[in-house]
């Protein structure tokens, strides 16, 4: 199957980075799996596509619930066969560790680590099956340099990178590639309307995150880039 025409998921494709994405890769003739908790989101971002006659495949799933993420890989690949996955759905809180309540931990280590954790290892057999396989993980700067107020969000994703460099090793023998991809202040809903405004000319766009997604995947032949992290010019906020 050419890549035109293979079938990408791509989680927490509601708003930001995701959805970009979900537009960059429908853009390039991909059969397009979109999936978040926002359903009525989900049918916006279908809406904005359907102007440039294009559309995605929309499913509501919180990653967090494995049990719905089962359902979903399921409903999924009974539809078309899925070339690539972007783990991308994740939030976070910009807090002090003592400031996190117990909730919000659960919160982001189940979004961002055990989330993307479940989409790969309930979709690994349907890569093994055929063949191949790409898995894109968006994680994220914070994963190599430090950040305060962001100690839960930096466990999760240095966890996500720990099982990812593990699972790459183990897979590659089964023609699956497993890539990171480590941005640096992108400027989407994830950060407080205050920073967005003062800080938003300094930032990355997700337009510009989503056409480096399509590039990474693209890459043919014996080359992967196995990880990639992304500064805004002029550095951190
Ligand atoms: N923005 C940055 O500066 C930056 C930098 C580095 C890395 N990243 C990473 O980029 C990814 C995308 O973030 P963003 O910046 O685009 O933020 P965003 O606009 O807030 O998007 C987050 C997406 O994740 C989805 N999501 C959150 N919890 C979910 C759950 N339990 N199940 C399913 N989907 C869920 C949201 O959809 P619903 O709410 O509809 O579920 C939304 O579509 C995240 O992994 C983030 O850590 C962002």
């Amino acid at each position: 199957m050419s890549k035109k025409l293979s079938g990408v998921w791509i989680t927490g494709g509601s708003s930001g980075i995701g959805k970009a994405a979900a537009k960059e890769f429908a853009r390039t003739g991909s059969k397009v799996f979109v999936s978040a908790r926002r359903t009525r989101e989900l049918e916006k971002l279908n809406e904005e596509l359907e102007k440039e006659k294009l559309s995605a495949v929309i499913f509501p799933c919180n990653v967090a619930s494995s049990a719905n993420v089962d359902q979903t890989v399921k409903k999924i690949i009974a539809l078309h066969q899925i070339d690539c996955l972007i783990n991308n759905a994740g939030i976070t809180s910009f807090k002090a560790a003592e400031n996190n309540s117990i909730h919000e931990i659960n919160d982001i280590i189940n979004t961002n680590l055990l989330g993307s954790i479940y989409t790969i290892r309930l979709l690994l057999p349907h890569f093994i099956r055929q063949g191949k396989g790409t898995i894109i993980n968006i994680l994220s700067s914070a994963a190599k340099k430090i950040f305060t107020n962001s100690s839960v969000y930096t466990a999760s994703k240095v966890g996500l990178l720990g099982y990812t460099n593990v699972l790459r090793e183990e897979v590659r023998k089964y023609n699956i590639r497993v890539i990171n991809i480590l941005p640096g202040a992108t400027e989407t809903p994830m950060w407080p309307s205050e920073i967005r405004k003062t800080n938003s000319i300094r930032m990355m766009t997700a337009e510009e995150i989503a056409r480096l997604l399509v590039w990474v995947y693209l890459q043919e032949g014996s080359m992967v880039p196995e990880e990639i992290t992304i500064k805004p010019v002029e550095g951190d906020l």
